[in-house]
Order: C-alpha cells, then structure tokens, then sequence
C-alpha cells in the first residue's frame, strides 16, 4: 500500500479540523464509486484495471511484439490524456534517457503531436532518418489540431518509405470506437485499432489502450501494470482515514482553505519530471474550475533546490508540498575515498548515494516546514511496472474524491476549448469565422 504520512503538515492545520471532514470525504468517495455526482459519464476508469489479459490487450501485445520486431523507433502522437500518462510511465521505469543506444528489438520512443514547434518536429525528422519506425496515433476525439498535423505528416513519411501497404502495417490507431475523424480514416485505411472507451476521459486513460500500446512497446510488463492497478481498486477503497486516498485528499482540500493554493508535486528521482506532469494535467484539468482549485506545479530535488528553493523556503506562505518517495534500487553507489580530499568529501566516503539522498531529503523537510511550507509524505515503496499501476489508480482515485470535496464537476474542461476557438478563427477553419 502507498503510505500517506501527514505529520508535517499540523503546524498549519489541526488533527479534529481533518477529522472533522470524515463525512465529507465520506459522501465525496461514495459519490465517485456510486456514480452520483457530476460528470458521472466518464467513471469508466474506475473498471480499466483487470486481472487477466482481455482479447485487446493480447492484441496489443502481439502489436507491441511486432513494433518492437520491426521498428527502430515508434513515434507516439498525441496531445494531453493522450500521451503524459505512457510517457510519464516510460520516464519514470526507465529514466529519462531511455532511448539512448535503443533499436530494433528494443525501440526508441519518441512522441509527437503534443505541440506545434517546428525546431520539435525538425528534430523528429532527422532522428527518423535511415530509421525503420513504425506510428501511433492516439486521440480520443480525432480531431485534435496538434496530433492532426503531425500525424499528416508521418503518415506521409511512412508511405514514402514503405509505399501504401508497408505503411498500412505501420500504422496503429487509438481513438473512440465509433465517432471522430480518426475513427473513420483508420477504417478507410484498414490501421489496427485500439479502443478509448467512450465513458474513460483523456486525463483518465493511462490504463486504457493509450497507455498500454506505448509501454508494451517500451518492454513493460502492461499485465503486472494492470494488476497493481487491479489490487489498487480494492485496497483504497476503504471508507476511513486508514486510506492513504482519503488522507492526501483530505488534507489537499483543508490546506486550500487555510490558504495554501499552490500544491508542489515533487520527487528526488529525474524520472519524475513526467509523471509531474501527469499529474498537473490530472489535478488541473479536473480541479480548475469555477473559479477554485488548488494550482498544480512540480518540481525535482535536488536540482530545483537551486533554483525554487529559495521561494519555497522564503516566498509567499501560500505553498504546501507532496513529497513523493521511492525506495533506493538494489544495485547502490557507494562514494569512495580520496588521498588528498580536496574536495573534502572524505566525510562521506563508504556512504552510499542514497544514504546522502535519505538526509538531503529529511533535511529539506524539516527546513520548508520551519518555514511554514506543510509537506504531505507519499511514501509508494519500491518502484516495479506493479506499482506504476497501483499508483497511477491511487492518483486517479484520489483526483476523484479530491475534486468533489472540492466541490467541482473533476471530469469536464470547458476552459480549455476557448483557446481553440481563438486559434481556429485566426487560422481560418470554416466554422469558426469572426462574429
Ligand atoms: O484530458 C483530456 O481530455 C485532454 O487532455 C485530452 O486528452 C487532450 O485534449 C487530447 O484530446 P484527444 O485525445 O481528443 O486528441
């Protein structure tokens, strides 16, 4: 079970304020699990997690076997819930750089379609070049401007290349299973196709076909994945504040009204960096709204320690933390010793890095709490393809209920359409002409 420690955050608040909540973490819970509340057409994410493979996901690891068989690279285009949640995966499992020295058997991975920089997408094309790569097109309503584009133009790639039919093969499509553009050229075209389910929002999907495609691509097992996420669904679904679901979602919405609106979703390990943003689009698309809503940001220690270390131990006191601990792997480094110690280091000869990384981290605590920073501790243990699941489902979980402590619709985002309609009346699509 991932541990939820709280006892860093009473400076700010106190023990009967939480306790206090229970009835209303209580009836927020129960709203999500009985589908009652607002946006309660997309609660399928609840029942993405399965113990045993289903016909699609055998399909998607033959898919995955084959893409790894044939491809030095897989290109992953999407935008948003359709991308941050396998590559969080990927980052977080097999580090930042795992592409390096990768190929056929074991591709490279890269994404694209999740903006519009031209230096981006001119990177991805010389990184293409002399290279065997095969594409996913991952959008839920197909007729995302970002992965539109990128997708027009590696499909192009991939017929110069290969001609029609090798292209065909290439080609893998995950979209809605009956509506959107996507839909209908992956039939025309005759791509293989894997299913969003209507009811499972973007920012929701990781354990639906946009996440399992990529991560089966990259070698993760999406069986163990699942079952972590399986296990998840019951053991956080108990009703008390023995639930580390209940703790963090509780204490987020009782920081907020004591004037912490800034939560700082943070690690130790540079892997992390993505499953931030995971979990920023998670909380800040599903919270932001009405003009409420904690703001998501994220940050990696040590290194932020440098450079947002100051603001968080001496800015605004309107900031809380959540601190996100994995255990050490097996394989440590330990720091040797020097003759002449002119670094002066010796001090820590024989120690090992995460020994340092322990006291860093307990150090960097008691300091932001000193200096009225709350930190709420997320301890997920040792870190597997398992629990990637299980915390990908406890994160959602606690979204859920968080949001209707909250008191917000946590399943729509009409704020982020108003963009689009600017961009589409200065772009000139039909339909969208000034008023
Ligand atoms: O959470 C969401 O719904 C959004 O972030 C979407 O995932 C994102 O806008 C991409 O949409 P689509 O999958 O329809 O291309």
């Amino acid at each position: 079970m991932i541990k939820v420690d709280i006892s860093n955050v009473w400076g700010q608040v106190s023990l009967p304020d939480l306790l206090a909540m229970e009835k209303e973490v209580f009836a927020a819970h129960q709203t999500l699990t009985e589908g009652s509340g607002a946006g309660n057409d997309f609660l399928g994410w609840l029942d993405l997690p399965v113990n045993e493979p289903t016909e699609e996901i055998l399909r998607i690891e033959k898919a995955a076997k084959q893409i790894r068989a044939d491809s030095d690279v897989f290109v992953v285009i999407g935008i948003g819930g359709s991308y941050l949640g396998p590559r969080a995966a990927i980052e977080l499992l097999q580090g930042p750089n795992h592409n390096i020295g990768k190929g056929k058997g074991d591709p490279q991975i890269f994404f694209a379609g999740n903006g519009l920089s031209t230096r981006h997408w001119n990177e991805l094309m010389g990184l293409l070049e002399g290279k065997d790569f095969s594409i996913a097109i991952i959008s839920k309503s197909g007729t995302t401007t970002e992965p539109a584009i990128a997708t027009r133009g590696l499909r192009w790639l991939l017929e110069r290349k290969y001609g029609t039919d090798g292209a065909r093969k290439r080609t893998y499509a995950i979209t809605d299973p009956a509506k959107g553009a996507l839909r209908q050229m992956a039939a025309q075209e005759g791509w293989e196709t894997f299913t969003i389910p209507p009811d499972v929002g973007g920012r929701f999907s990781v354990l639906s076909p946009v996440g399992l495609l990529p991560l089966a691509v990259a070698g993760i097992d999406i069986m163990e994945l699942m079952r972590g996420a399986y296990e998840a669904k019951t053991t956080y679904d108990l009703r008390s504040f023995e639930n580390p679901v209940w703790l963090y979602a509780a204490c987020r919405n009782l920081l907020y009204r004591h004037g912490k609106k800034i939560e700082l979703f943070e690690s130790y390990e540079p892997g992390f960096r993505m499953l931030g943003g995971w979990w920023q689009q998670l909380f800040g698309e599903s919270e932001g709204k009405d003009g409420k809503g904690i703001f998501p940001a994220t940050a990696e220690l040590t290194a932020d320690l440098h450079s947002l270390g100051q603001m968080i131990q001496e800015g605004e006191r309107n900031i809380f933390e959540t601190m996100v601990r994995f255990d050490p792997p097996a394989q440590r480094y330990t720091i040797g010793s020097d003759l002449q110690n002119l670094d002066g280091l010796n001090y820590l000869a024989g120690k090992t890095l995460d020994f340092v990384d322990e006291k860093a981290y307990l150090g960097t605590m008691a300091a932001h709490v000193d200096g009225g920073v709350p930190v709420i501790c997320m301890d997920v243990g040792e870190l597997n393809d398992r629990k990637m699941g299980e915390l990908f489902y406890f994160l959602e979980l606690s979204c859920g209920v968080s949001a209707y402590i909250l008191g917000v619709n946590p399943f729509n985002q009409p704020g982020v359409e108003m963009y689009k309609r600017n961009m589409f009346r200065l772009l000139g699509k039909p339909g969208y002409e000034a008023k």
